[in-house]
């Protein structure tokens, strides 16, 4: 009852707010990024008092709600003059209080996940043709976590050696705790080309960051680096997953086909966000930012987005200074345990062979390049073009999935990422002869695909045909950027 009276609460007070500001929130972006660019904030004169309006966004936890999605829908705005440029669109959502998330964003259309304690026709008054994908996000949550109850019973019931079997282990996601164990498992039983590494570093809640190097003993010293990092974003199931199904498959297939794992070494961090990971299987299951208090924010607000955090331009668009935000940028450049741990681990004095990194996020089925905080062309625009280009073709031959190459700044504004990160002025000084092929890659579904679902809860029946499609990518990507590496 509380609970719903400080959600009505709320709900007032974001219709008023609506119908007399232009508030700071926001977004664009796919799989759920969004945005809010921190010129509007300042221009529009948001003051601190007004943060009580977005009280119920998805980053603060009532106490003790254990819905927090009911009163959520997931609506498709299509594009339609005048509202088809990002401009347009951009400003639209950032006039909507109701906006919680924006979950995918084409040029047909934007879907968006938001609060109906307001009540969409009040805030999306000059829209027409809005269409209801999800009715009620919590019961789409509910039939989720009913499912996962279920496998995860059998899982408990089965010994180690027959979880790991690949056709049960890669039916389905798995805990924290299985994952560490799974890669442990199999870098025992591939000591001579896999290097588990217990922790990188901690997380906020001190839980163990893992870091996996695969690579044979062959020109072990001189052979290119490439590095591979997923789970940013907790809700990002199929991220972790993948990279899972690419190590599995570079190691077995080795015996048959020595050459990729003779010529190249990867480092890779499989899971980043483990405290954030963790709470999505808790029931919070669209969780998408770390687990950190924010010291000092009124509302108890929790969590930095860990993709908008790194010290690469940060804060400079495309990120949230408000904690309470899906993109909160965190108080300072790499203030995050999560992110240090990347960097520290990064900068190791053996990875000094590093030519190019990927992050996997989902969803859209996106393959983005440098940059996101500007619209100045990368030096390697070309070259950086072609190998994206290359991927989104390989993923295409093998399974005939359409993911669009673009620009990260053409898709929308984001600063602080990883990917800008490993292509931007802090590795160039670090590793001064060379540039990297650095990527953010959208996994699936497609935007047209989630459509009636949520993206970020793909079947688990996804998971096999994501990784074989991107096993093709990663190998394609891996032969271009050593044949083509970025010299400065
Ligand atoms: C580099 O690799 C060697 C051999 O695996 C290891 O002994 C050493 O600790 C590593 N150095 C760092 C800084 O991690
Ligand atoms: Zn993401």
């Amino acid at each position: 009852m509380k609970l719903l009276v400080a959600r009505l609460l709320v709900g007032l007070l974001v219709a008023t707010a609506t119908a007399t500001t232009a508030p700071p929130t926001g977004g664009s972006g796919s799989g759920g990024e969004t945005r809010s660019a921190n010129k509007h904030n300042t221009k529009h004169g948001f003051t601190h008092g007004q943060d009580v309006l977005i009280l119920d966004s998805p980053s603060h936890d009532f106490v003790g709600d254990t819905q927090p999605y009911r009163f959520h829908k997931i609506v498709r705005i299509p594009c339609a003059e005048p509202f088809c440029s990002k401009e347009s669109f951009q400003s639209l959502l950032q006039n909507s209080m109701a906006v919680v998330s924006v979950l995918s964003w084409t040029s047909k259309h934007v879907d968006v996940q938001i609060n109906t304690v307001v009540d969409p026709a009040s805030v999306l008054p000059f829209l027409s043709g809005v269409s209801v994908l999800v009715d009620d996000v919590q019961d789409l949550v509910d039939r989720e976590m009913n499912r996962l109850a279920l496998s995860q019973a059998a899982f408990a019931s089965l010994d180690m050696e027959s979880l790991f079997a690949p056709d049960v282990w890669f039916s389905d996601y798995h805990k924290y705790d299985q994952i560490v164990a799974w890669f442990k498992d199999l870098s025992d039983k591939f000591p001579d080309l896999i290097t588990f590494i217990p922790s990188i570093g901690k997380t906020y809640l001190k839980k163990d960051i893992i870091g996996i190097k695969v690579g044979s003993s062959v020109n072990a010293d001189t052979k290119p680096q490439f590095w591979f990092h997923s789970g940013d974003h907790a809700r990002e199931w199929i991220g972790p997953a993948t990279v899972q199904f690419l190590v599995h498959n570079l190691v077995t297939e080795y015996a048959s086909n020595p050459t990729l794992l003779d010529s190249t070494e990867l480092i890779i961090v499989p899971l980043m966000n483990v405290d954030g990971y963790e709470h999505t299987w808790s029931g919070n299951r669209l969780w998408r930012k770390n687990r950190r208090p924010i010291k000092k924010d009124f509302f108890g607000s929790v969590g930095v987005d860990l993709n908008r955090n790194w010290p690469a331009h940060w804060g400079e668009g495309g990120s949230s200074s408000y904690p309470f935000s899906d993109t909160y940028m965190g108080p300072s450049a790499g203030s995050e345990p999560e992110v240090q741990s990347l960097i520290s681990f990064f900068k190791n004095d053996n990875h000094t062979r590093l030519i190019g990194a990927i992050d996997f996020h989902s969803f859209s089925q996106l393959i983005l390049r440098p940059y996101g905080w500007t619209e100045e062309r990368a030096p390697d625009e070309k070259h950086l073009k072609t190998a994206g280009d290359g991927i989104r073709d390989a993923i295409k031959r093998v399974s005939g999935k359409k993911y669009v190459s673009e620009r990260e700044i053409d898709l929308y504004a984001a600063s602080g990422t990883a990917s800008d990160w490993f292509y931007d002025e802090e590795v160039q000084e670090w590793l001064p002869d060379r540039r990297l092929y650095a990527y953010t890659i959208e996994l699936r579904p497609s935007a047209d695909e989630a459509n009636g679902a949520n993206g970020f809860i793909l079947p688990p029946d996804q998971i096999v045909p994501t990784g074989q499609e991107i096993l093709a990518a990663v190998k394609y990507y891996l032969d271009y950027a050593r044949k083509n590496p970025l010299k400065v």
